[in-house]
């Protein structure tokens, strides 16, 4: 339901308006900039600091030795489980390597690690068949987010606002006070946004809008995802009328450190890279039970298998172990991820981590084609709240950041060429926002994210039976009552906007569940009940 707005009042312009400050964010907005567009890139928190991108730790792929366009597609594809769009994969695999050393290579200059003869060190994770994966020690993302940051802020053509939450796309079907609009094409012509402080909306009029906005972590009770995935872009997208897809398929990271207060934190899959080996609680190792790829099988088979063992042997977690390779090694190679055992008093260099799995990327979302355009005239999608395809039922290691990287650029580009060749854009007069005032008790929305969050933790999980689907179904609709009740009247703030988003987000994924009786990829269907 859209709420009420006011009267007819000229917002702020620009060419493109980018929602998101991922790599996928930045990546459009400095293309599109660098060819003379006008861009505003807003963020709900400050720089990069809430994104996926700043938390990614494995790498990006990049060009391994003997490597070629199919054999990447092939990896790419087999982890997909059958239902990639072959097309969207060769596109990443085709342009993905060079745009690395074009853009974060020579361009942006991001400090990725190089061994004694200078050449770049090249790394395994799961399911890739050769090492073709680069990175800065253990803590990738955050190396590209500061770079691409960097040249983002020094570009004349970019307005960054921070502390900005999209509330809604302005449409010409939804928004428009032209009655003559009900028969023209939807066409998304920008957002409401709410400044947080000072408390503020207004609108933002764009010729071309980009989503790129990160994933759904944040629904699932365990997640290695930052508070930015929320499922904001997905519910804006949905309300707008545009397509998505896939959104069964989340995909389930199989060792994040298992420790009270640990906030599950990710322990790369490089580490299995580089031969860590799965073990339950005596020191078995057990991934080759499951699959002949042991513990660099696919994610999907990899985190149900630790699930399995986990329910098999009544053991709280399983582990990782890495204890034996020379220590000064591990340290050098994950500092990152050494400091935080240590802190929880783990010393991996001598014992095993304790690791449990936790709901890590959105393969599916906002179909798009190979320029981010949805099925929406000028609206766009970029980075993981798109569905390339390129994931298909299961998303490859490292595969992430380069599809954000990719479309990034092929959409900045496209933009750039729409505002150019198009001359004149269709602008509505759209209603200002219309600002309630009752103020919603924190504990209210603190309690509905939690019955958010355990019930796709424990009904839209790693395995998904038809009763578990149905409870989800129950409980997600009586929640979802009481929040558009109160969406009503409340007045907004980017909590409010979050929890709405959330709960929307989480019953795309449960309907597509429901759907979607045949187990694949991340969508695993139990037969027996
Ligand atoms: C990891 O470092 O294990 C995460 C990499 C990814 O999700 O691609």
């Amino acid at each position: 339901m859209q709420r009420q707005h006011g009267p007819v009042r000229v917002g702020m312009t620009t060419d493109i308006l980018v929602i998101g400050t991922g790599i996928a964010g930045c990546a459009t907005a400095l293309t599109a900039a660098r060819h003379g567009c006008r861009v505003m890139l807003i963020t709900r928190g400050k720089a990069t600091q809430t994104s996926s991108t700043e938390l990614a730790q494995g790498g990006i792929i990049y060009r391994g030795n003997h490597d070629s366009v199919r054999a990447l597609t092939s990896d790419i594809c087999a982890a997909g489980d059958g239902i990639c769009n072959p097309a969207a994969v060769r596109y990443l695999a085709t342009h993905g390597p060079r745009l690395v050393k074009e853009i974060l290579i020579r361009d942006v200059q991001v400090p990725f690690d190089t061994r004694a003869d200078g050449a770049l060190d090249l790394t395994l994770e799961g399911a890739h068949h050769l090492p073709r994966i680069i990175h800065c020690a253990d803590w990738t993302g955050k190396h590209i987010a500061a770079a691409l940051w960097h040249a983002v802020q020094q570009h004349k053509n970019i307005t960054i606002l921070e502390r900005c939450t999209a509330i809604d796309l302005l449409s010409t079907s939804h928004h428009s006070l032209s009655a003559m609009d009900t028969y023209r094409p939807t066409e998304c012509v920008g957002a409401y946004v709410l400044r947080q402080r000072p408390h503020g909306i207004f609108e933002v009029l764009a010729k071309e809008t980009v989503l790129a906005t990160g994933g759904v972590g944040q629904c699932y009770l365990y997640t290695t995802n930052g508070s930015s995935a929320r499922g904001d872009g997905y519910a804006m997208a949905q309300r707008a009328g545009a397509r998505l897809a896939n959104m069964e398929y989340v995909q389930f990271h199989p060792t994040t450190l298992f420790r009270p207060n640990a906030g599950n934190f990710l322990i790369s899959e490089a580490l299995r890279g580089e031969g860590a080996e799965l073990r339950d609680n005596k020191g078995r190792a057990f991934a080759k039970k499951y699959h002949p790829m042991g513990s660099l099988a696919p994610r999907d088979v990899v985190a149900r298998a630790i699930h399995r063992e986990m329910l098999k042997q009544h053991a709280p977690c399983m582990y990782l172990d890495i204890s034996h390779k020379d220590p000064a090694w591990v340290r050098a190679r994950f500092p990152t991820i050494y400091q935080k055992c240590l802190e929880h008093g783990i010393d991996l260099t001598r014992e095993p981590i304790p690791i449990v799995p936790a709901a890590h990327y959105e393969c599916g979302g906002v179909v798009v084609d190979t320029k981010g355009a949805t099925s929406i005239a000028r609206l766009r999608a970029v980075g993981e709240v798109s569905c390339t395809g390129v994931h298909g039922a299961n998303r490859l290691a490292s595969t992430s950041l380069l599809e954000a990287l990719v479309w990034g650029v092929a959409c900045g580009d496209d933009c750039a060429r729409a505002v150019r060749e198009q001359r004149r854009f269709y602008f509505p007069r759209v209603a200002t926002w219309k600002e309630e005032h009752e103020h919603v008790d924190p504990a209210l929305l603190e309690q509905d994210w939690m019955i958010i969050k355990h019930t796709m933790w424990n009904y839209v999980g790693l395995v998904r039976g038809a009763r578990r689907l149905r409870r989800a179904q129950r409980l997600l609709g009586e929640l979802h009552t009481e929040v558009e009740t109160f969406y009503r009247s409340a007045a907004m703030t980017d909590q409010v906007i979050g929890l709405r988003n959330g709960l929307q987000t989480a019953q795309i994924i449960m309907y597509a569940a429901i759907r979607n009786t045949t187990s694949r990829g991340c969508h695993y269907r139990l037969e027996i009940e």
